[in-house]
């Protein structure tokens, strides 16, 4: 069998424990290079064959996994944060799937969920924004499908979380202008690593708030709900609004809970 497992976001102690459980019920450790905390190697079993697949193709990735299962063992496959964003999970699980090698997946802490936690916010405020588009500039080894606009997403008002983009900002701000005006962004680097950093602006001032080492690993997040004002208090906890654990009312629509 072969686990996919989400690793989180680079500090050791964000993975699930269902997570870590495999990686030290598990032979053999692939890891998908830098990204993924070394701590976290430290759960592979004694004796374990670790390797980091940076520099491997996806042959050869394939033929390590093929090669361990047709021995039976275990493989725990460690990818950054969730494997359901930008993993390169899906042609690995597809490679065996054409093999007939059994597979399950583990999810992880996504980065725009702990820079999210980074900047103590909540990305969906109500009467600001209901939704957040996990999104990305195009990049060398990846253009993007048509219709896939950040023009397009920021015309809907949602929170974009904009990944594998910080060295496109001046790109990003000037796409984003003419349609948000001066809104708040934040770019979060290295979420919950040791020197993790967080930088609030808006459109006009990013650029020149964030220097030259906030590199690759950062995401920019941009939306009305990053000001943290001027949103309306959810329905939820409001003391007459009537709901199944809290009956308001001389009719309430869940009485037998009362
Ligand atoms: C190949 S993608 C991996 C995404 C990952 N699967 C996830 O769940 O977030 C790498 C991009 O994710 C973002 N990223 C990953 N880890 C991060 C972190 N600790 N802090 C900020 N951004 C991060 C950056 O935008 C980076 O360019």
């Amino acid at each position: 069998m072969i686990h996919f497992i989400g690793a989180g976001p680079g500090a050791a102690d964000l993975i699930t424990l269902r997570g870590r459980d495999l990686i030290a019920a598990s032979p053999v450790c692939l890891y998908a290079g830098s990204l993924v905390p070394e701590a976290l190697l430290s759960h592979c079993p004694p004796g374990a064959k670790i390797v980091n697949t940076a520099p491997l193709s996806l042959e050869a990735i394939t033929a390590e996994m093929a090669e361990a299962h047709a021995q039976g063992l275990d493989v725990a496959r460690l990818h950054s944060g969730d494997l359901s964003i930008w993993s390169a999970m899906g042609e690995q699980l597809r490679r065996l799937r054409d093999l007939g090698i059994p597979y399950d997946v583990t999810p992880g802490v996504p980065s725009f969920a702990a820079s999210a936690a980074a900047l103590g916010a909540e990305l969906t405020l109500p009467g600001l924004a209901q939704t957040v588009v996990l999104t990305r500039t195009p990049g060398r080894a990846s253009a993007m499908p048509e219709g896939e606009d950040l023009r397009v997403f920021a015309a809907t008002g949602a929170t974009l979380a904009i990944h594998l983009s910080i060295h496109a900002l001046p790109q990003v701000v000037a796409d984003l202008m003419p349609i948000l005006g001066d809104c708040p962004v934040a770019v979060v680097w290295r979420a919950t690593w040791p020197d993790q950093r967080v930088i609030r602006g808006s459109l006009s001032t990013i650029q020149a708030l964030v220097g030259p080492e906030v590199d690759r690993t950062a995401l920019i997040l941009v939306g009305r709900a990053l000001g943290q004002e001027g949103f309306e208090e959810s329905r939820l906890y409001a003391d007459d609004y009537d709901r199944r654990y809290r009956p308001r009312g001389t009719e309430p629509r869940f009485p037998e809970a009362s």
